[in-house]
């Protein structure tokens, strides 16, 4: 019986294991040098974590299931409620404001499609406890600095900003209540996936029983918001930032999870032709629906997926080579030594306090060919950076010798095996 993997989801071979880990290490850095300290949460929840406020696309998407103990839970397809939900038990110990970064692996039942999976990671930035604009302008600034950390520039990516606020100061001036409204702006976040005819009925459909027309909400959403202070604001400030370039305002950017409150953005790839590579807002009710205090925050998710994709369309995807420091061969009775020189590379140098090394990454031939020239060869497939090769006439000496070789600059040269064994980084480092 062939078992095939679930759709949706995805293997990671080592050389997909080193991309991730390197994209990993760039969510971590940008985030710590913004000064956001990392959280993470169990990968299940209480299936009512979701339902409370996350809205209808996120709930039709959950993979929930029964506990024995007749428990409703939930794999987390966000960790935002799970930040919240962690605030809310600690909130009067928290200092303020609570910036904190997670890169979750989360889970969504939908339709797999080019840019969407069913299993994917998400970093997460957010500001919990702060209510000014300058928060929402330093998430999108630490969203940018990673882009530009990865190589993309504003010719690649765009940051689109809306604004719930105002769009609900507009509709509600039309006599629009809240529930209208939140059905409206489920159908205008589906503006980009559908054709404007589709969009137009979509919008008529979602107006039935109010005086609005779908032909003012079209033009409402794709006017300017000059009049309106706060986006004025965030852009002052994304301008003092060094992100301006980046971004653009869009009133059509309403988000699809019913929580957000104020301003919100989604990036795109500048040809707006895949899928969102980050989303975020403000959502200052999420704390105090899921029983807190009342507490402002804003944020940020930016999958893996598209990220991956339009890396690799633009041809900023680099190979990365698997790396190790050094590889051992042996040579005739040379090999008997293989095991003890690959034990003393990995050790290090045995010191105390800072003088302690952390050992090379140090791997050895594996088969029983005693041929130099194989040996290499697997020694370079290794991705080994130094070989050290034990000839049996140079370990027969008066003071015994190995062969250093530095597979980069293609030079060899030899150095006593008793350096090697007492500091292997240093024998190896200085020829
Ligand atoms: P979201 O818009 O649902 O927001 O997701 C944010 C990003 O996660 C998307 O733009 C996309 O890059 C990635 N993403 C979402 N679903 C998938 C999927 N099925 N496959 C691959 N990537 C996906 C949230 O999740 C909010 N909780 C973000 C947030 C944090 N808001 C405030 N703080």
């Amino acid at each position: 019986m062939k078992i095939q993997p679930v759709r949706g989801t995805r293997d990671f071979y080592p050389e997909d294991m080193r991309l991730r880990r390197w994209l990993e290490d760039r969510f971590r850095e940008v985030s710590l040098r913004h000064g956001f300290e990392e959280y993470d949460g169990p990968v299940f929840e209480h299936l009512d974590l979701y339902t409370a406020k996350s809205g209808e696309e996120i709930v039709g998407q959950l993979y929930n299931f029964e506990d024995r103990g007749g428990r409703r839970l939930a794999l987390r397809p966000e960790i935002t409620p799970t930040l919240a939900r962690m605030i809310n038990q600690r909130h009067a110990s928290l200092p303020r404001p609570i910036r904190w970064f997670s890169i979750p692996r989360l889970w969504r039942a939908e339709r797999p499609q080019r840019g969407r999976l069913r299993e994917f990671f998400q970093w997460n930035i957010d500001i919990v406890g702060d209510d000014s604009v300058t928060a929402d302008a330093e998430c999108i600034a630490v969203a940018v600095d990673l882009l530009r950390e990865i190589g993309l520039t504003p010719e690649d990516v765009i940051v689109l900003i809306g604004s719930r606020r105002f769009l609900d100061a507009k509709l509600s001036e039309h006599g629009l209540a809240r529930d209208a409204i939140d059905r409206l702006y489920a159908v205008i976040d589906k503006k980009r996936k559908v054709s404007p005819e589709a969009f137009h009925d979509m919008l008529v459909d979602a107006l039935v029983g109010s005086s609005v027309q779908a032909e003012t909400v079209v033009e409402l959403v794709a006017g300017g918001a000059s009049e309106q202070k706060e986006t004025q604001a965030l852009f002052a400030l994304l301008a003092q930032l060094g992100v301006a370039e980046y971004c653009k305002l869009d009133l059509s950017i309403v988000r699809g999870l019913a929580y957000y409150t104020g301003i919100v953005y989604e990036i795109y790839d500048r040809g707006q032709s895949m899928r969102a590579i980050a989303g975020g807002g403000r959502y200052d009710q999420l704390c105090d629906v899921l029983g807190g205090p009342k507490m402002p925050a804003t944020g940020f998710g930016m999958g893996d997926v598209v990220l991956a994709d339009l890396l690799a369309e633009k041809g900023k995807l680099r190979q990365l080579a698997r790396e190790l420091d050094c590889y051992v061969i042996g040579i005739g009775k040379g090999q008997e030594k293989v095991l003890e020189v690959v034990s003393a590379c990995r050790r290090g140098r045995e010191a105390e306090g800072k003088d302690k090394d952390k050992g090379l990454r140090t791997d050895f031939y594996h088969g029983t060919s005693s041929n130099v020239g194989k040996q290499l060869k697997a020694a370079e497939a290794a991705g080994a950076r130094f070989v050290l090769i034990l000839r049996e006439d140079l370990l027969q000496q008066e003071e015994p010798q190995v062969i250093v070789k530095d597979m980069a600059a293609r030079k060899q040269w030899k150095k006593p095996l008793a350096e090697l064994m007492r500091d292997p980084r240093r024998a190896i480092g200085g020829s």
